[in-house]
């Protein structure tokens, strides 16, 4: 090799370092449910190509439970193992400490988003997680049964039992062995404490701990939905329903052996698929009420995305979050995905009000939904949600009555207390 030869092979050499420095290589978990993994995928493939860095798509479990424990022991040991990931609504106050402040990324977009999730997302005076997409529990109703038994659409918990139990007879007698009247979430686990969250404020039973911190769930209303949603167990909903998180709920549904479902936005896309046997015969509405004094709910759900703090790229990894949260990638989730759009100018989108109507037609669900007590457990909230889905459970599953269940639940809920949140 001649000197200039050994000169040039140098300089391409530096060139190629240089490169790799600027280019970040950067692990992103995102997608839980549906089709939010296969979309976070393609954005995350454009903004690769605009920017020349390299990401990771990682995939995690699909309870938000799993997720939030894999996170603190990541987060936790200080790790850069995962640069961007997605923050459930509930988890500001619990991974607070370990995200970046994204203020200084956004150029002001938070300002398009709602603010109360943006309040929610600020921890300790700074924008740890940039709004992605917000939820509800809603209704979803079988068109064509409800049509051909005469039925209307439940306008209260007790009518949804007695038109459910009624179809489900109907068509089990017309051969239809499998058809069940309701299915909801009722394993264990996150997914009950909002399944039961509804039930309960639906009855105006309060939401577990008052926004002021007050332990408030040990009341008849409470107690009262309760044992409403145990007396489903085994007769308009399968035994089974008891281990059962959203994707096995809308696996009953969508296969077209279940009237009800209570779930999230996202299986309203996917009813709608070429491929779904339900295409075409699905409904959703707003969760009845708690008989004739009670209100409509729906609980808050919803998922941000975060930079963890000791990521190696935080300048790349926050651009990548203000990517996957522009107003361009929140219409495209919602026409493909139906996942509610934080930005509120996008709630009078034709082309989104056509993919997904009830986006607009329920508008009061989103913006009344019941939030959990996170803002005012803090911390805590984790092991309060833990308390009350195990309480629930033992209602459901016949193991307590709901008076005994929720007056043992007040009790561990003072011991987490103590003092204050
Ligand atoms: C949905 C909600 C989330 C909630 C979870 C429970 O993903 O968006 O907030 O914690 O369901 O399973």
């Amino acid at each position: 090799m001649t000197l200039r030869q050994t000169l040039l092979a140098g300089a391409v050499l530096t060139f190629a370092a240089a490169g790799s420095v600027s280019a970040a290589e950067l692990n992103i978990a995102c997608g839980t449910v549906g089709k939010g993994q296969q979309l976070c995928k393609e954005a995350v493939a454009e903004w690769e190509e605009k920017t020349g860095h390299t990401v990771n798509v990682i995939s995690v479990p699909t309870s938000t439970n799993d997720q939030l424990a894999l996170y603190q022991q990541i987060l936790g040991s200080g790790s850069s193992d995962i640069d961007v990931f997605e923050v459930d609504v509930i988890w500001p106050g619990i991974l607070g400490s370990h995200l970046l402040d994204l203020s200084p990324y956004t150029n002001g977009a938070e300002k398009d988003h709602f603010p109360a999730i943006i309040e929610n997302n600020t921890y300790k005076g700074k924008l740890v997680a940039m709004p992605s997409y917000t939820d509800a529990g809603l209704l979803y109703y079988r068109k064509d049964l409800l049509e051909k038994y005469g039925e209307d659409k439940p306008a209260t918990w007790q009518e949804l039992t007695s038109t459910a139990q009624k179809i489900q007879d109907a068509e089990r007698e017309a051969g239809n062995e499998k058809m069940w009247g309701f299915v909801f979430q009722a394993k264990a686990y996150e997914g009950l404490t909002c399944d039961a969250i509804e039930w309960v404020d639906s009855f105006n039973g309060g939401s577990i701990v008052s926004a002021e911190g007050d332990i408030t769930i040990n009341n008849p209303q409470a107690a009262e939905a309760l044992t409403m949603a145990a007396s489903w167990v085994g007769t308009i909903a399968p035994e089974g329903v008891l281990n059962y998180q959203e994707e096995d709920s809308r696996g009953v549904f969508q296969s077209g052996n279940a009237v009800f479902m209570r779930n999230w936005p996202y299986a309203w896309a996917l009813s709608q698929s070429d491929d779904s046997p339900i295409k075409g015969k699905v409904g959703v509405m707003a969760l009845p009420k708690g008989g004739e004094e009670g209100k409509q709910t729906g609980a808050l759900g919803g998922w941000q995305l975060a930079v963890s703090k000791y990521t190696e790229s935080p300048d790349a990894a926050a651009d990548l979050v203000m990517w996957l949260t522009r107003k361009e990638e929140q219409k495209r989730r919602a026409i493909e995905g139906s996942y509610n759009p934080t930005i509120s100018s996008l709630y009078t989108d034709e082309e989104i009000l056509a993919a997904t109507p009830f986006i607009g037609q329920l508008q009061d669900t989103f913006t009344n939904a019941v939030a959990r007590p996170s803002r005012a457990t803090g911390a805590n909230y984790n092991k309060v949600s833990n308390a009350f889905y195990n309480a629930v459970h033992e209602v459901l599953s016949g193991k307590k009555d709901a008076a005994t269940s929720l007056e043992d639940l007040e009790r561990d809920l003072k011991r987490i207390k103590r003092r204050s949140w």
